[in-house]
């Protein structure tokens, strides 16, 4: 049975690995890594890294595959969102097929965890669904982007007893969120913080968290939000691409 290793790396630093994402690392005999265009380079580099560091005494290699791009401009998200994991499970599909054997384990290294806003293990569940192809998969769990936002901050999630929501920009800038005190927002390609009406608003901002090149910014929203948007701008065009991840704390 062909086995697949689905492998949280963590948000950034190659220190965030685990030691049973360490052991699994080193079962793989071929990796599968996802290329999304020039300007994520790096986080290919990072994987590579990785193996480079944590695999030892192992013969492994690499297939690089094309990811599938999200139809941008003037289309339903969802239907866009449904036909970018359509994309995603063909190429899956034609990896595991086409690229190792029957005893053969391969892997898929996930940014952060592979349980937060990633689509492996449900592309997964579907292709085994499907009945096209036969495997079995593990997941290691791996350091979010979330919970280094709050170590590099030094900042819990949470109030005593009371909740989080996790959400993404696109949902802040539609109104679409619970009351909850404390919100992480994740994939806002919008700066949608300047929609929050309440100025006292607490934010904590970070970017390319566990990088070489993290930033980190906090305040009331009314006194850093404009900051936040300079500096994330400038770096944006300096890197040619962003992942920031902000908590929102109401006052
Ligand atoms: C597709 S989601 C993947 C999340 C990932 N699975 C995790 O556990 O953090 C990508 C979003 O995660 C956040 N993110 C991931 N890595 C980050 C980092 N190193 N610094 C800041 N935000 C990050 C950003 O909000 C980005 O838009």
């Amino acid at each position: 049975m062909k086995k697949l290793l689905v492998i949280g790396i963590g948000a950034g630093n190659p220190d965030y690995i685990t030691m049973q994402a360490v052991k699994a690392l080193n079962l793989v005999d071929v990796f599968f890594l996802m290329d999304k265009g020039q300007s994520k380079d790096k986080l290919i580099d990072l994987r590579r890294e990785i193996c480079d560091r944590y695999i030892t005494d192992r013969a492994y290699r690499f297939v690089q595959a094309q990811s599938p791009e999200r139809e941008r401009g003037d289309v339903d998200y969802k239907t866009s969102v449904d036909d970018l994991n359509l994309a995603k499970q063909l190429t899956f599909e034609r990896l595991i097929n086409e690229e190792m054997t029957d005893e053969q384990c391969a892997g898929f290294l996930v940014w952060g965890d592979p349980a937060l806003y990633d689509s492996t293990i449900r592309i997964l569940q579907a292709i085994l669904a499907s009945g096209r192809c036969v495997f079995e998969f593990e997941v290691i769990p791996g350091i979010t982007s979330v919970q280094a936002l709050a170590a590099r901050h030094k900042v819990p999630l949470n109030r005593i007893g009371r909740s989080i929501e996790i959400t993404t920009g696109r949902r802040l800038a539609a109104g679409q969120v619970s009351d909850a005190d404390s919100l992480v927002v994740m994939l806002d390609a919008e700066d949608s913080y300047h929609q929050v009406a309440d100025q006292d608003t607490e934010i904590y901002w970070g970017a390319y968290l566990g990088t070489p090149d993290e930033i980190l910014v906090r305040g009331k929203l009314g006194e850093v939000a404009d900051e936040i948007e300079r500096v994330r701008k400038a770096a944006r065009l300096a890197n040619g691409w962003i992942m920031d991840t902000y908590l929102l704390r109401k006052p």
